[in-house]
């Protein structure tokens, strides 16, 4: 199967960027910078930019043939490995690119599907990002191919190279088949475990945002404490979803997803579909930003966008300005949160602003999900005062010779459970009262 993986791009290879503006020339800058930090993410460093103005697309070169003959020149000049377009390439124009300039062209997809090749962490995200790789390059094979034969000493397009081509794309077939088979297994048990939590009423939040950061870092210092406690319950549970115990002792989970860059490509959101339906069923969003990076308001914009698209645009969110310790020390932190009034400055590497999160975090769950119970049962009914133990926080308890009473908190759902079981089993009462803020116990 290797020779239908994408070559990945090395590190330092020497990249020349390319940008047609078919709109307006300051939309083509703000994405040529966002390009090349995606260059740079990849590997590459950036020796050149190309940019032009046109009114329509060249179908054989995207650009005019003068320009591609210009770039050619300026790969020889500048030593380049690489050719980065900011636009998505026909096969064809790729094709004859390659053919003029005698060196790798890659589009904006193949180049944003790259760097999520080399950040997939867990099995699902390689398997969906092989399977959006080989789907982009299924009608591009004989390009490949062309590369192949051109590495192996000039075999024609006809006789071995065609069909081996046939070959090739028989076997790429074959392996998209069996990825989406195993993406729709891997998902059948997405939604059965997002249903069962759904069913238990875990409380779930899901870290989103730009890629890089920095959301697994912080899902790491969120839950640090809590890696060595062994819950039978998420024996099951991805290595990207993590139990988080908050300050007043209620257990949520916190679920790592993908990271958003501008123009997901759509075999991207395709194959990643069951992550995303993370997203889409969480109760409460923390969206990650690296508060240190220049374009942090663009990446805002995307990330919102981008959750509009998916369905999660009205989700509950707390913004978490991430990468505290790379600002000056002189940084004027007070007016950066004026401009962001919702947010939390934080640093998860060095834990500064952590507990404040927390507290954030937990305020939110308590507005959303937790209510006062107070309970008065019947001493026999053990198994619903083991139920409130089980499924809450108890504040008080005390025992007289038939009746226990209890203060407790819970999540509304079970508390709900406990009246109804208390009612049915005719144990005792169980009256719900508007939960107090936990900063006020304290
Ligand atoms: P994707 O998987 O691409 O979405 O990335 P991510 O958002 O999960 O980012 P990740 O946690 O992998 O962090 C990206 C880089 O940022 C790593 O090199 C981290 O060490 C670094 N990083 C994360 N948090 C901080 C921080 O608070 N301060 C500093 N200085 N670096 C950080």
């Amino acid at each position: 199967m290797e020779r239908f993986k994408a070559q990945p791009i090395a590190q330092k290879e020497r990249a020349i960027l390319v940008g047609v503006a078919l709109n307006s020339r300051s939309e083509l800058e703000e994405e040529l910078e966002e390009l090349a930090a995606l260059a740079d993410t990849a590997g590459a460093e950036v020796v050149g930019v190309l940019t032009q103005t046109r009114k329509e697309i060249d179908p054989a070169y995207f650009i005019g043939q003068g320009k591609a003959e210009e770039l050619a020149r300026m790969c020889a000049e500048l030593r380049a490995d690489l050719v980065i377009f900011n636009h998505d390439l026909t096969p064809a124009q790729a094709r004859n690119l390659e053919k003029l300039l005698n060196t790798r062209v890659v589009d904006r997809t193949e180049l944003i599907l790259d760097i999520f090749a080399k950040r997939a962490r867990t099995k699902q995200a390689m398997l969906q990002v092989e399977l959006a790789q080989l789907q982009y390059q299924l009608p591009r094979l004989r390009r490949m191919w062309q590369h192949l034969s051109r590495l192996g000493g000039g075999i024609g397009t006809r006789g071995p190279g065609e069909t081996q081509l046939e070959v090739d794309q028989r076997r790429a077939k074959k392996r998209i088949a069996d990825l989406q088979r195993q993406l729709q297994e891997i998902q059948r048990q997405t939604s059965t475990r997002v249903q069962s939590r759904k069913e238990r009423e875990l409380f779930t939040i899901a870290l989103v945002g730009y890629t890089n950061v920095g959301k697994s870092t912080l899902m790491n210092a969120l839950t640090k404490a809590n890696v060595f406690v062994e819950d039978r319950l998420f024996a099951t549970l991805d290595a990207t979803t993590r139990v988080l115990y908050l300050p007043d002792g209620h257990k949520v989970l916190l679920t790592d997803t993908i990271g958003f860059i501008r123009k997901l490509p759509p075999h991207l959101i395709a194959s990643f579909h069951a992550t995303l339906e993370e997203v889409r069923t969480a109760d409460l969003l923390l969206h990650v930003v690296d508060v240190s990076h220049p374009a942090m308001d663009e990446h805002i914009k995307v990330v919102e966008e981008t959750l509009q698209e998916i369905g999660a645009g009205d989700k509950p969110t707390i913004l978490v300005l991430n990468k505290a310790d790379k600002l000056p020390p002189d940084w004027d932190k007070e007016a950066l949160l004026r401009r962001y009034p919702n947010a939390v400055l934080v640093s998860a590497l060095t834990g500064e602003g952590l507990n404040t999160l927390l507290s954030r975090i937990q305020d939110q769950f308590r507005r959303m999900r937790v209510v006062a119970v107070h309970a008065r049962l019947a001493l026999w009914a053990q198994s619903l005062i083991a139920f409130v133990y089980r499924n809450g926080v108890v504040r008080e308890i005390a025992y007289d010779t038939d009746w226990v009473s209890l203060d407790a908190e819970m999540e509304r759902p079970f508390a709900e459970s406990l009246q109804k079981q208390a009612e049915e089993m005719m144990a005792g009462e169980v009256v719900l009262k508007e939960a107090v803020p936990a900063a006020s116990q304290r």
